[in-house]
């Protein structure tokens, strides 16, 4: 949800902005603007759309000749897509520019009292009252340092923010509820929203915490806490590489990550499944760790949600009381939490506003927080009590697919792994399909090394694709399952809305016949998953579909009976029940990949989205 980067160095800023830039481009591209400063003052480019846009603006980039700069990349909040919108935003006088992501939720107020002083604004956003407030505070004789943090103590709200002031080879930066790193070079420093920006420079980074304020300068960095007291902050090497944050060979982000899963999924699992020992051992979840909670509740959004859903199944199987809700309600619908609840957040990003601010609900009901994330240092991170890394790797598109993936496989084994800590819960039954027990487990941890095989030989089949192919011209896709199918479908409704712009809806099997029957005809696919849970019921469904006349697409093993009915037929290898929906999952991401490019749709960047939603 926007990105922000920024350079102090000996060297010329523009190149490393504008990488910077593309980086980030994945947080938001409503529009692209930088602003550099040298001797003669601070220049600022910038226009509406994406960064390409900008750069062709910028024909001749020796225009922007500095060593000090900043870079945006917007997702709009407060006013349209226009180059007038975009940022850096400058004071009247252009000697203070200015980029920040966030909202700043009193800048009516703000903006009223400075236009009483006779300041005029240009744009409709919330971010122009900064440069306008620190112009007031540099009027009044305050240095350019006491100017900033002036102005950004009148702020309320969520904010990154970088800037700087003409004449100065200096960047001032402050960080309240939106994510802001610093990366060390040799030849000086950046600032970003997020890491993949500057990776091709540097993988020395400092995660800033809420309240840090830091000054920036070619040879030197200084932390500060909002007071203006120094503090220490112990820069860190990430373990990312700039070739796993780039495309590679493919057309997209999306189709890359689709292909990492296997990838992802061994380092998922590495170190914390022992098939000679028969166990699962989470680092971050030792015995015992959870002893004395009495239930779980899953806060998350979108696919994170649903791999929630599908941990909160896998969680229930094992006899831990379990309930998921999606973060944006909690606050207002969510269950009773007391010292006795363990509250899971899962985000790939740790960065979700709705999700960060559901943790902040459950903090105050006393609860445990648990987060299982992707992001090393995101806010997140330091929320929580402890955290799960699902050690994906960095996702760029839009749609979270390797994410999904990871999380949901790390659900499936901390269910196992907090089983032995609540009283009852191991001692469920021992069944395959209820997921409980030594035999089970034994059975499961050998499946979920299969795991990155069994994706593999998904990945290289081709069959998604001439089903996307011939249902292209479907009027709307519906997604079906039953248990572990039931999240599965949603994703892949989800997935495939938000990349294809056709209408597509989950539902759980069962629920089609109590209304949705009523739109399905023989233009609307019904794409049913089977996972081992109430197969038979799940073809009943299907059946009961394709009776009036929908394409019953099944999503399941050969030879399974759904194949002797379906009109098309998506394989995956027979698998642990528990694992089932994840390889359902991958042939359900290539259906929507392979549709959304037979439409020729921005693939990455979907209309309206943005990868990090940092706004409520
Ligand atoms: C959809 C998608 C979103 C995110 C959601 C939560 O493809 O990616 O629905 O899952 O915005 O994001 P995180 O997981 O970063 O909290």
């Amino acid at each position: 949800m926007c990105g922000i980067i920024g350079r102090v160095g000996t060297d010329e800023a523009i190149d490393s902005l504008l990488t910077g830039l593309e980086n980030l481009e994945y947080r938001g591209y409503d529009s692209a603007g930088v602003a550099i400063q040298n001797g003669a003052g601070i220049k600022v480019q910038k226009r509406s759309g994406k960064v390409d846009e900008l750069k062709s603006a910028l024909e001749d980039t020796t225009t922007l000749e500095g060593e000090v700069g900043i870079g945006h990349t917007r997702w709009s909040t407060h006013g349209p897509p226009t180059d007038e919108n975009a940022h850096p935003h400058t004071d009247s006088t252009r000697d203070v520019a200015v980029v920040h992501n966030g909202i700043i939720e009193n800048y009516g107020d703000l903006k009223g009292q400075l236009e009483a002083a006779g300041h005029e604004f240009t744009s409709d956003t919330d971010t122009e009252v900064i440069p306008h407030l620190m112009q007031r505070y540099l009027d009044a004789g305050f240095d350019s340092e006491r100017a900033f943090r002036a102005a950004i103590d009148q702020l309320e709200g969520s904010y990154a923010v970088a800037a700087m002031v003409a004449g100065e080879h200096v960047l001032y930066a402050a960080r309240q509820g939106s994510p802001l790193v610093v990366g060390l070079d040799d030849d000086g420093f950046f600032l970003a929203s997020d890491v993949p920006a500057f990776l091709e420079y540097t993988d020395d980074v400092v995660y800033l915490e809420d309240g840090d304020v830091v000054v920036v300068e070619p040879d030197r960095i200084t932390f500060t806490d909002a007071t203006g007291d120094r503090i220490d902050r112990t820069p860190e090497t990430v373990e990312w590489d700039p070739e796993q944050a780039g495309k590679g060979a493919y057309d997209h982000y999306m189709h890359k990550e689709i292909h990492e899963q296997p990838t992802a999924l061994t380092q998922a699992l590495e170190g914390r499944v022992n098939s000679e020992r028969g166990e699962i051992s989470l680092e971050s979840v030792p015995a015992a760790a959870f002893e004395g909670v009495d239930r779980v509740q899953f806060i998350a959004c979108g696919t994170s949600y649903h791999a929630s859903l599908y941990g909160s199944i896998a969680m229930n199987r094992v006899g831990i009381p379990t309930s998921a809700h999606l973060a944006n309600e909690y606050g207002t619908s969510a269950p009773p939490a007391d010292d006795r609840t363990l509250v899971i957040a899962v985000t790939q990003s740790g960065e979700t506003a709705d999700t960060l601010s559901a943790m902040r609900h459950a903090r105050e009901q006393g609860a445990r927080l648990l987060t299982v994330t992707n992001v090393v240092g995101s806010t997140a991170t330091r929320r929580a009590d402890d955290v799960l890394l699902i050690r994906a790797g960095p996702e760029i598109g839009v749609a979270a697919t390797k994410t999904f993936s990871s999380q949901a496989a790390m659900l499936v084994l901390l269910a196992r792994r907090l089983a032995s800590d609540f009283e009852g819960a191991s001692s469920m039954s021992t069944t395959r399909e209820t997921g409980g027990g030594r035999e089970d487990l034994e059975t499961l941890i050998d499946d979920l090394q299969g795991l990155p095989r069994a994706m593999q030989s998904i990945l290289e089949s081709d069959a998604a694709e001439r089903l996307a192919e011939q249902y292209l011209d479907a009027r709307s896709y519906f997604f079906i399952g039953r248990g572990l199918g039931y999240p599965v479908a949603l994703e892949g409704a989800l997935k495939f809305k938000e990349i294809t712009y056709e209408h597509a809806e989950g539902f759980a099997a069962g629920e089609l016949k109590h209304g949705p029957l009523a739109l399905v005809t023989s233009e609307t696919p019904v794409v049913a998953v089977f996972t081992g849970d109430a197969d038979g019921k799940v073809c009943n469904n299907a059946e009961e579909a394709q009776t009036r006349g929908a394409p019953l697409i099944a999503v399941c093993p050969a030879n399974h009976r759904a194949t002797e009915i379906a009109d098309a037929h998506l394989e995956i290898p027979a698998i642990h029940p528990a694992l089932a929906g994840l390889l359902a999952n991958v042939q359900l991401q290539l259906l929507s990949y392979q549709a959304a490019a037979k439409l020729g749709r921005p693939i990455d960047k979907p209309r309206n989205l943005a990868k990090s939603v940092t706004v409520e």
